[in-house]
């Protein structure tokens, strides 16, 4: 819990105000019984109307002090702990959003949304118990003891007695029960990670008939759940009948003792229904002790947890330069090479090229030959193990991250659609220009299907974009990424989900729509990298071929191979065509 203090401590005030309160409503708590006896012992016994008048007066507004001072520290303490808890989701979520997606991919999503979520909650409902209770119990506990001694020293030795066996009972179930929760919490992690993965994949479990094999998981993640609850359960039903037992087991032998004491003229009434009072306070605020360890426990982990997300650092240094030095040359690759965190192999090998103002750099290679990784590279998500990335004549390191994300924009493959108008998924960050967004969508060959709906741009597009076909949304994050404007526009596949004339449009309205901008065109088509100035051809992270279409037909024989699956004619030696 220690690693939480930065964001308990604007709160600290408030967290010990409340403590106070509390504690100043357990002492006048504790005072109600004491008066009970003396009103007993003094004003029914003897019958004096003043004296009881005047004492049930006084107890009327202990009971309301009490009652204020208990409602102003759960007041303070949950507007406080409130506040810490959205303090740390919030610090946590904007340092997820900063981290790479290396460490994104280390940690895992679900993991991620545990935390954010679950772990914040115990951390935040702890802290609240524990200014609840944390010096209100001991209070009870001491404080009771000290005034039974005062009422009667003998009587509170039977009450130590109570007290130590209560201690013993809650103790062990404590040490028994620990483990247990936290195979709880295991399991339940797990199912969630289950039900995350389930729900999201729903539509590809469908299609590949893996409902019987999901269904299956979850019911055996959920039946382990159902034992370790059931057995937490199992030892906490013994539990409060256990307290019960005790406790009126303390007050039958009070009681008991109490006679003797009575005929031996040492003891009044009054003191005798004050101390059967003090033993349920005592032993009820000893039940509470290792409930607040077992929550601190558990809180512990958690905020474990989240200190652990909180520690990564972020691990891409950004440089100072905000500027270009405007060279000739966009982007640069220097011998390159690059293998993923984990991973033996490189996925690329000593790749270099060249793309220039107003040119189109093709890359075309078969899936898993490192057209993806390439663009990885370019936006920083990894870095190159060997070799060097240069930007406008300078090493993309040196750039600020602004600089760089207005320099580069690329359009995923695995590309997201948020749940907003199209108009905002075009825009994003950027400020609106009418004019450029629809050439943007005009570009983006999307104009056709906003014109159609009665919204257009303010089509409001379903959350994961379910509402539109896998092509509109691809579209759609194209126009998002020439919105932008950016120097180099890296469009990763999106050829994919386009028909060939569709294609072949969205080709021709780059060229014609952002002329002396930079394009890097990835595909696994001939027909959209043909017309390029340069083709990149990749082979297993090896550039195999560098040239326009014509000279790698001439010189590039895993070109020639492409051309061939493809359908492509590749004469002899000579011109090729399709
Ligand atoms: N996050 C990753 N971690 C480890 N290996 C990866 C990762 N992403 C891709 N790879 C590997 O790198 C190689 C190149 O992948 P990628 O660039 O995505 O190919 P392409 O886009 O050409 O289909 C493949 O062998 C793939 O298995
Ligand atoms: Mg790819």
């Amino acid at each position: 819990m220690k690693r939480m203090y930065p964001y308990i401590r604007p709160w600290l005030w408030a967290m010990v105000a409340a403590i106070l309160f509390k504690g100043a409503g357990a002492v006048t708590d504790l005072l109600i019984p004491y008066m009970m006896g003396i009103l007993i012992d003094t004003g029914i016994a003897t019958g004096e109307a003043h004296q009881i008048v005047v004492m049930c007066l006084a107890m009327l507004f202990l009971t309301l002090v009490t009652a204020g001072f208990n409602i102003l520290a759960n007041f303070i303490s949950a507007r406080a702990t409130q506040k810490i808890g959205e303090r740390i989701r919030n610090a946590l979520y904007s340092h997820i959003q900063k981290l790479t997606i290396k460490d994104v991919d280390r940690v895992e999503t679900p993991s991620l949304i545990t935390r954010v979520t679950n772990d914040v909650e115990h951390v935040q409902r702890t802290l609240l118990m524990m200014t609840r209770f944390m010096v209100r119990a001991p209070i009870m506990a001491i404080g009771g003891v000290c005034l039974s001694l005062m009422l009667d020293p003998v009587l509170t030795l039977v009450i130590f007695v109570g007290m130590i066996l209560l201690g013993v009972a809650s103790m062990s179930v404590y040490k028994v029960t620990r483990p247990i929760y936290r195979r709880v919490q295991q399991a339940i992690d797990r199912l969630t990670t289950i039900l995350r993965e389930g729900l999201s994949g729903i539509r590809v479990i469908k299609s590949f008939n893996k409902s019987e094999y999901e269904i299956n998981r979850f019911t055996s993640q959920s039946k382990k759940v159902k034992k370790h609850e059931l057995k937490a359960g199992l030892f906490n039903a013994y539990m409060d009948p256990s307290i019960g037992l005790i406790t009126n087991m303390t007050i039958a032998v009070v009681l008991f003792c109490s006679g003797f004491r009575v005929e031996a003229g040492a003891l009044e009434i009054g003191k005798i229904f004050t101390i059967v009072n003090y033993i349920n306070m005592i032993l009820n605020a000893m039940t509470r002790i290792p409930r607040m360890f077992m929550m601190f426990s558990r809180a512990n982990t958690s905020s474990a947890r989240i200190a652990e997300i909180l520690d990564i650092e972020e691990s891409t240094e950004y440089g100072k330069a905000d500027d270009r030095k405007c060279e000739n040359t966009v982007l640069e690759f220097r011998d390159v090479s690059f293998a993923y965190p984990g991973s033996p192999a490189n996925s690329l090998k000593h790749v270099s090229f060249k793309v220039k103002k107003g040119e189109t750099l093709a890359v075309i290679g078969a899936t898993g030959s490192g057209k993806t990784t390439l663009q990885n590279l370019i936006l920083r998500l990894y870095e190159p193990s060997e070799g060097s990335i240069r930007f406008e004549g300078r090493d993309i390191r040196e750039y600020s991250k602004r600089a760089l994300n207005r320099m580069v924009t690329a359009a995923m493959q695995q590309y997201t659609i948020f749940g907003m108008t199209i108009r905002d998924n075009i825009i994003l960050d950027q400020d609106f220009e009418e004019d450029r967004l629809e050439r943007s969508a005009r570009s983006a060959q999307i104009m056709d299907l906003i014109d159609e709906l009665d919204d257009h741009f303010e089509y409001e597009i379903a959350q994961n974009g379910t509402n539109l076909s896998g092509g509109q949304k691809q579209r759609i994050s194209v126009a998002r990424t020439l919105y932008r404007q950016a120097d180099l526009t890296i469009l990763d596949d999106v050829s994919s989900a386009l028909d060939y004339r569709t294609d072949l449009r969205l080709r021709s309205a780059l060229r014609r729509n952002y002329t002396g901008k930079a394009v890097l065109l990835i595909s696994q088509r001939i027909s959209s990298v043909r017309g390029a100035d340069q083709i990149l051809v990749l082979e297993k992270g090896a550039a195999v071929g560098l040239g326009t279409h014509e000279e790698l037909i001439r010189n590039c024989e895993a070109y020639r191979d492409i051309c061939r699956t493809q359908a492509v004619e590749v004469p002899e030696g000579g011109e090729c065509h399709a």
